[in-house]
């Protein structure tokens, strides 16, 4: 029995990847689910559902999917929207770059591709936000080209087919799956490949308890052989989650609420938001955002009423808000930030990320 090593590639047994890719590809055809982005070879809506399924599960992107797809039905209306508009469209789903970058990524395609996914990997990459994996991804699906396309479910896939013990959150072992992924690939059908391989990695090949004996390729694994399944892969590196502590207003006047646009960089960057500022240390509750709306936004205020306090975890934070009811005496008109007064109503109009919606919610 063999035991690969990164950078052992004459190791790697002919026999052995025609059985990995024989086996992967019948399982596929016959056990792969029956997703909208599978329908097609269109390679916009291949990249679209490449970029939402990056950091979300496949059920919570189908209906996103179908949305965004119907709102801007090819890459030259994604072009020609407002970021407004497709911010809205990715309401809810989080990582809101990935949808900045679409849109850039739409732009150039117009303007330097007329309007036209490259087709090759030279040229795709040089699309903003396009990365190694959805080139391969979109390479491969759309247009059955023998590239890899390797995320972190495939590289568990890889860990444990080949038994690689080095850490998957390193940059240098990600770049080394790739050269993987290009000596194991099919060449004849690299798109069920490819989908077999992510396929595998949802159904099968879990994070845990992965169900090796309904597995295609318990035969090649060795992870599975050496009985070490649940071992694989190596993470090291834990991501930290900073608390933070939020204060947020409620700020009525007449019957309409005060709304942000946030800044153009930095976390939600160009979302709509209530008012909200990192509790200063040592200062006595309610009063950082209460400076905040006094000083920053020029709202003449009555003292807070403390409402409620609602959590929301992002990947590196997580924050706890605190939130606040004032009343307006006056309001001194200001350039930044960018600000609204609307009702409850028109709420459905603006971008929220979920954090302000669990919020906004209980105001109702
Ligand atoms: N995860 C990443 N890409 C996927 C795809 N095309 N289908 C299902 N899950 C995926």
């Amino acid at each position: 029995m063999k035991v690969y090593k990164i950078g052992d590639y004459e190791k790697f047994d002919k026999i052995n990847i025609e059985n990995i890719q024989n086996h992967l590809i019948t399982w596929y055809e016959k056990n792969h689910r029956k997703l909208p982005w599978r329908e097609t070879s269109n390679p916009y809506y291949i990249w679209i559902s490449e970029v939402m399924l990056q950091q979300t599960r496949v059920d919570t992107v189908i209906p996103y999917f179908l949305r965004f797809i119907d709102k801007f039905p090819n890459i030259e209306s994604l072009a020609n929207a407002d970021e407004e508009e497709v911010l809205k469209m990715w309401e809810g789903l989080g990582y809101y770059s990935r949808a900045r970058n679409l849109h850039r990524g739409a732009k150039v395609i117009v303007k330097e591709y007329d309007g036209k996914m490259p087709d090759t990997l030279n040229e795709i990459k040089k699309i903003p936000g396009i990365g190694p994996y959805t080139a391969g991804a979109v390479l491969s699906i759309a247009y059955n080209e023998a590239v890899p396309a390797v995320d972190g479910n495939v590289m568990r896939v890889f860990s444990r087919l080949f038994y690689i013990k080095e850490d998957i959150g390193e940059n240098n072992t990600r770049k080394e799956m790739e050269k993987i992924g290009q000596m194991v690939i099919s060449q004849n059908n690299p798109s069920f490949f490819n989908q077999g391989l992510m396929e595998l990695g949802a159904l099968i090949c879990t994070p845990t308890s992965p169900k090796c004996i309904a597995c295609p390729l318990f035969m090649e694994c060795t992870a599975r052989k050496l009985i070490v399944q649940e071992t694989l892969p190596i993470k090291k590196k834990k991501i930290k989650v900073k608390s933070i502590e939020m204060e947020l207003a409620v700020l009525w006047k007449d019957k309409k609420i005060l709304i942000m646009k946030r800044p153009t960089e930095g976390l939600l960057a160009n979302l709509w938001a209530l008012p909200s500022v990192e509790r200063e240390k040592n200062t006595e509750e309610g009063k950082s955002i209460e400076l905040e709306l006094e000083e920053n936004y020029g709202m003449h205020i009555k003292k807070g009423k403390y409402l409620f306090e609602k959590q929301h975890v992002f990947t590196h934070r997580k924050w706890k808000m605190k939130v606040y009811a004032f009343e307006l005496i006056k309001e001194q008109k200001i350039d930044y930030p960018e600000i609204q007064w609307i009702s409850l109503e028109e709420i459905k109009k603006y971008a929220f990320p979920t954090a302000f919606m669990k919020v906004i919610k209980d105001i109702r």
